[in-house]
């Protein structure tokens, strides 16, 4: 059997495993499985082991282990030195390397959205625009690495400001606002807080004058795919904005793993995209 893992704490509602088998069954892997176990910080070490000793092929990290994980790797990808967040592991040349696909994930998500075009004058859709990201927890720097190179003007903002000074350090072209505070000009809007997984749950940010003129046609885009329209996501619909949930960044940093450990690029078909619904 080759093994799969998706690790986090807590990790009962991850619905990595269903997506994982369905393309493991999908591409007829069929001496693969994909499981979920419920670590603690202590357990990582003996993670890393079970890789080397291939009783584990590869691993999904989430919440709370994607920086964590680090000091137990023996190589780290561009992106995931860049963003210090992991949420791919997979052994090579008898070395451990921890992969960042969360970042992958979100800029294919995006580009959905603003696609490149051949007969655009603008070679490149988000050039020029301005990102409001709002948050600066673990999957904040993923967004951030993910969008710096597409000729964007990135803002953000977060509740505890040493934490946005933080990124700051490791991307010093962002800049940072006040909670509370909005940039003048917004194209795109990206809570990357926790704040909406519960249902009732909303930012203190007030934007009901993006109803009007340039800013109707802002994206609020929610890191959030469950629920799958949070508060911020739903006021932004009533005001005709435009939308947009977590659910193909997830399936995409999904995809992007898959084709590390197995050399597949899997299809996000409407089977895996209904997992999700
Ligand atoms: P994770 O690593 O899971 O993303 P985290 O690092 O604690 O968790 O990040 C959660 C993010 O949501 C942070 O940006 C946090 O803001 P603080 O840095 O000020 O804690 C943000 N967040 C959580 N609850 C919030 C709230 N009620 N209002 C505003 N931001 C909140």
């Amino acid at each position: 059997m080759r093994k799969y893992l998706v690790i986090g704490n807590p990790i009962g509602h991850s619905l990595s495993p269903q997506i994982h088998n369905h393309w493991m069954k999908k591409y007829r892997l069929v001496d693969s499985i994909y499981e979920k176990r419920k670590v603690e910080e202590k357990d990582l070490k003996k993670i890393i082991e079970e890789i080397r000793k291939e009783e584990i092929i590869g691993v999904n990290v989430t919440v709370p282990f994607k920086k964590l994980i680090i000091p137990f790797l023996d190589e780290l990808d561009f992106v995931a030195k860049e963003t210090q967040s992991v949420n791919t592991l997979f052994k090579i040349n008898n070395k451990i390397v921890g992969y960042n696909t969360d970042s992958a994930g979100f800029l294919a998500s995006i580009k959905e959205l603003y696609p490149y075009s051949k007969d655009s004058k603008i070679p490149r859709p988000l050039e020029g625009k301005h990102i409001f990201i709002l948050g600066a927890g673990g999957v904040t720097s993923s967004i951030i690495s993910a969008l710096k190179n597409e000729g964007a003007k990135i803002i953000l903002s977060n509740r505890t400001k040493e934490k946005a000074n933080e990124l700051q350090k490791l991307f010093p072209k962002l800049e940072v606002l006040d909670w509370g505070k909005r940039p003048l000009v917004c194209n795109i809007v990206i809570n990357t807080t926790s704040v909406g997984l519960n249902n009732d749950e909303e930012i203190r940010i007030d934007f009901s004058d993006y109803d009007k003129n340039f800013h109707k046609s802002t994206l609020f885009y929610d890191l959030i795919y469950n629920p799958k329209e949070t508060i911020f996501l739903k006021k932004a619909r009533l005001r005709g904005n435009k939308t947009m949930n977590g659910k193909m960044m997830f399936l995409n940093q999904a995809k992007y793993a898959f084709n590390i450990w197995t050399n597949i690029l899997p299809e996000i078909d409407d089977e895996v995209t209904k997992l999700l619904d």
